[in-house]
């Protein structure tokens, strides 16, 4: 099986994209957030593609936090439960990652559920630290950790 990663293209990745979120994660968005997110930030945000089809997206966005650093973020990552635990959802983070520190991050962070081992395992491996306890974060009631990345 061969994985591309590659960068958002253009609205001809969206159906692929909000169809595997909505499969996926536990809060629903709407098409302005993916907009939001994509029209903007598309280069920072990535897919994962097996034969011809997406199996995996992380979406991101960059910009000034309080006039402080130069804040990443990521908002969305998932990947399809076929292609789990093949290295795939570290693979994009990863990309994502470099683009936005290509393009100038001072620091990243992100929220994950306390109860999501696969998304923490992850982060973590990628030196992200637990910076702050969110309780009840979600709509859900579900608890969060913002985690963060310094890059500088
Ligand atoms: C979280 C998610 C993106 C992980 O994707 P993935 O492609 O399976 O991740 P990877 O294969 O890169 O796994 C990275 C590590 O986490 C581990 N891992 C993955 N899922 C795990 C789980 N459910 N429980 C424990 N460990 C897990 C892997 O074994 C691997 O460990 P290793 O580094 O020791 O080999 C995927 O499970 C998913 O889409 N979940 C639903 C959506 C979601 O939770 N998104 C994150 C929101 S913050």
């Amino acid at each position: 099986m061969s994985v591309e990663i590659r960068p958002y293209r253009d609205e001809n990745d969206l159906p692929a994209i909000q169809k595997l979120m909505a499969a996926h994660l536990s809060e629903p968005y709407s098409i302005y957030t993916y907009r939001y997110f994509l029209v903007t930030w598309g280069k920072l945000s990535h897919v994962a593609v097996v034969e011809g089809e997406v199996v995996g997206a992380v979406i991101c966005r960059l910009a000034r936090h309080k006039r402080g650093p130069l804040r990443g973020y990521i908002g969305m990552l998932a990947v399809s439960e076929d292609h789990r635990k093949k290295g795939i959802g570290t693979m994009l983070v990863k990309a994502s990652v470099e683009a936005m520190k290509e393009a100038g991050a001072d620091e990243i962070v992100l929220e994950a559920e306390t109860s999501n081992l696969g998304a923490l395992r992850i982060y973590e491996s990628l030196g992200f630290l637990r910076d702050k306890l969110l309780e009840r974060y979600y709509l859900s009631g579900v608890s969060a950790w913002r985690l963060k990345l310094w890059l500088k």
